[in-house]
């Protein structure tokens, strides 16, 4: 039975959609089955994968209202190499409507139990928000993957995610871990990054990702043309720095599970 991870950092602009796309790219490429879902009711990782926001019948917003089954969401564009569940704005209003609705933080670990079994990974892009969405994608996971951007308000924003983990995993999920934070968008020739990054190590040791992510425009341009980058681009720095951190996913997953 395949694990969830939620991609989550509330700062906006990290790398969060961009990290999941090809971080599902690159281990479909690995020959996982992956499922993909956009859970941000901006839609970036929808339309990053091709598919047009505006031409969705049943999305994710309709799985966490329970007016859907997610097998009857996910889409399998034609040579992407994953599944992906879609999300347009209708998502927004589940914020509010799900207030009024009982065990609403566990609407989405509900919704998967019966999807999880065909896949081997499913990756959730979360909003840039410590909303009641980001807390269905932290109780419906296993791991979390935080991505951040080296610079000077890196850290500021960290705690207070770090303490929402905490709170979800005493009161409704003792299972969820940080499986690592992943450096994005990483000039080395910044010295302020390089601090940041000494920082990041110096206070979560292991827990950092040894992989990096670069700045690279090819990772930038890949998403107007709808298409992860090992598509767009399958030599570029993007496509191996992403090729690198799904091995090395795959090998904290695998230690793990051991
Ligand atoms: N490694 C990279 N190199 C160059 N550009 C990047 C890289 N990673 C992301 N970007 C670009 O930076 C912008 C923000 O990235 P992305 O959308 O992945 O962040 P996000 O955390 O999902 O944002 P939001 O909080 O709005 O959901 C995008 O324009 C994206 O194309
Ligand atoms: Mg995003």
């Amino acid at each position: 039975m395949g694990n969830i991870f939620a991609v989550t950092n509330q700062k906006g602009g990290v790398g969060k959609t961009t990290t999941t796309v090809n971080l599902a790219a690159s281990l479909a490429e690995y020959g996982k089955k992956v499922l993909m879902i956009d859970l941000d009711p901006q839609g970036n990782a929808t339309t990053g994968c091709g598919l047009d926001k505006n031409d969705i019948n049943n999305s994710s917003y309709e799985v966490i209202m329970a007016e859907a089954r997610a097998a009857d969401t996910i889409l399998s564009p034609e040579g992407l190499g994953f599944d992906v569940m879609p999300t347009n704005s209708d998502l927004t209003a589940a914020e509010v409507e799900l207030l009024e609705i009982k065990l609403r933080e566990h609407r989405l670990r509900i919704a998967l139990e019966s999807t999880r079994e065909k896949y081997d990974y499913i990756l959730i892009d979360c909003p840039p928000s410590l909303s009641m969405l980001t807390v269905n994608a932290l109780v419906a996971s296993q791991g979390i993957l935080i991505p951040i951007q080296c610079e000077y308000y890196a850290l500021e924003g960290l705690s207070s995610l770090l303490r929402t983990i905490e709170r979800v995993k005493q009161r409704a999920n003792p299972q969820l871990d940080i499986t690592g934070l992943l450096r994005t968008m990483f000039d080395a020739r910044n010295n302020l990054a390089n601090q940041v990054s000494r920082q990041l190590i110096n206070h979560f040791r292991d827990k950092v990702f040894h992989s990096i992510i670069p700045r690279n425009v090819r990772l930038a341009e890949a998403p107007s043309h709808g298409m992860p980058v090992l598509a767009y681009d399958r030599g570029s720095r993007g496509s191996i720095a992403y090729m690198a951190l799904a091995s090395e996913f795959m090998r904290r997953e695998k230690k793990a599970n051991s």
